[in-house]
């Protein structure tokens, strides 16, 4: 078994920015209310930050009052405008995806929805397909079902959509489609993805009907006014400390005012079945989100099955468990999710190519990757492959070990945790 000799500095504190998920939909649904709104607790990182530039060219102000707090001043869904130019969400899969429902549904406002070469080749057709379902004009340029994509709002009709993939994106999609055409949905998934789009509705004072946890029908009318988004620490950046702290010789981290939504928490039961611990202080809802703090302890890890079920609630969590398995007994295994092959880059292709540079022996499978205990790992040079959490995930493996492990480029660390660097180095001292 790998082990670290790290030892967290004395009374070792952080605050994660905000929730990167939530960050999104807060743009969007302030966007959609009439009037003044104020964020707070914004992740001012590129990809929120492209969603916020894009819903300011259809005519939404952004004023910015302080770090991480906007006020939102919005003509309502009603009164949002053609922008002059192309939106561009840069790396951002989850402000394309979003955005594109939600300007599907507003009639007579004419888009256009890009984003970097790494976006441009990540799949559409999950929201092509459904959204025309529903009467959507929304073509792909390239035709081969990928961004740019061409979207003339129309008025869209009621549809009953039962997913083929878990997935957040899809779901909020479709959500925000029909909200800005106040039509009727229902949805369905097989298991249950984020619900952060159904919380903020909820929260709005929207009307949503749940059947059972994963299948819930909203109706119109969704006619919302400005109203105070707060966004929690986001717990897919809190993980890269969860795992430091699990892994550290000694000291604990404390990670103040983290989103603990359920859907979200799969990476702590996961690593508690691991045998980390991790304790819950200070817990509290604010927004319609349960939030509280993290107090994470130098644990030793095993191997512990990952089922099915806790796949959509890590799934951007994979890459640094997969980090915390190289310091289990037993080694480690992931599988039912095909679906990292279709994030920021192939993550199983990813992972499996940079743990070979180390020197692990990983089996690789369609839906996932698996390697022994493992006792040792060599230096190398880390491809990135244009993707924050792989950069990250590995920054933290290299700085638990003190190692010469060095990443190809890790400016791709900006698209969701600008800070990330400057925390490690205060670790460091
Ligand atoms: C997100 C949903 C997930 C996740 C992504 C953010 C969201 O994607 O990977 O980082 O905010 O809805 P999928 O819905 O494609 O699984």
């Amino acid at each position: 078994m790998l082990l670290s000799n790290f030892r967290i500095p004395v009374n070792f504190s952080i605050i994660v920015p905000g929730d990167k998920s939530v960050s999104h939909r807060s743009v969007l649904f302030s966007s959609l209310a009439k009037g003044d709104s104020l964020i707070t607790g914004f992740l001012e990182a590129e990809d929120p930050l492209n969603t916020m530039k894009s819903f300011s060219k259809l005519g939404v102000q952004f004023t910015k009052v302080s770090e991480g707090q906007y006020k939102v001043s919005s003509p309502g869904k009603s009164g949002l405008k053609t922008p002059l130019s192309e939106l561009d969400f840069g790396n951002g899969g989850t402000g394309i995806r979003l955005s594109a429902g939600l300007l599907s549904g507003l009639e007579g406002v004419n888009t256009q929805l890009t984003g970097d070469a790494s976006l441009r080749k990540r799949p559409m057709k999950r929201i092509i397909d459904p959204l025309t379902l529903m009467g959507a004009d929304i073509v792909s340029m390239s035709g081969d079902g990928r961004a740019p994509l061409r979207v003339t709002g129309k008025k869209l009709n009621f549809i009953k959509y039962k997913s083929p993939i878990a997935s957040a994106q899809v779901k909020s999609c479709l959500m925000l489609a029909a909200i800005a055409s106040d039509v009727e949905l229902e949805f369905e998934e097989d298991e249950l993805s984020r619900d952060h789009t159904e919380n903020m509705l909820k929260f709005l004072g929207g009307n949503i009907e749940h059947f059972t946890k994963t299948h819930f029908k909203i109706k119109p009318p969704f006619s919302f006014s400005g109203a105070e988004f707060k966004v929690p620490g986001d717990i897919s950046s809190a993980a890269f400390f969860i795992v430091f702290g699990l892994l550290s010789k000694s000291g604990t981290i404390l990670i103040k005012n983290v989103g603990l939504n359920p859907a979200r928490t799969g990476i702590l039961t996961v690593l508690r079945n691991m045998g980390g611990r991790i304790d819950v202080e200070n817990e509290k809802s604010e927004c319609g989100e349960i939030i509280g703090d993290l107090r994470v302890y130098p644990s030793q890890l095993k191997k512990a099955e990952i089922t099915s079920d806790l796949i959509p609630s890590i799934i951007d969590e994979i890459p640094i468990l997969t980090i915390a398995g190289l310091f289990s007994e037993n080694g480690f295994e992931i599988k039912n999710a095909e679906d990292l092959r279709a994030k920021e880059s192939d993550r199983i292709h990813s992972m499996v190519f940079n743990l070979r540079k180390i020197g692990v022996e990983v089996e690789e499978a369609k839906d996932g990757y698996a390697f022994n205990e493992i006792k040792e790992v060599k230096s190398a040079v880390i491809e990135s492959f244009h993707d924050h959490r792989i950069a990250m995930s590995f920054l933290i493996l290299k700085t638990l070990l003190g190692n010469d492990i060095s990443i190809d480029d890790d400016s791709w660390i900006d698209t969701s945790f600008p800070e990330f660097k400057s925390i490690v180095n205060r670790l460091k001292t």
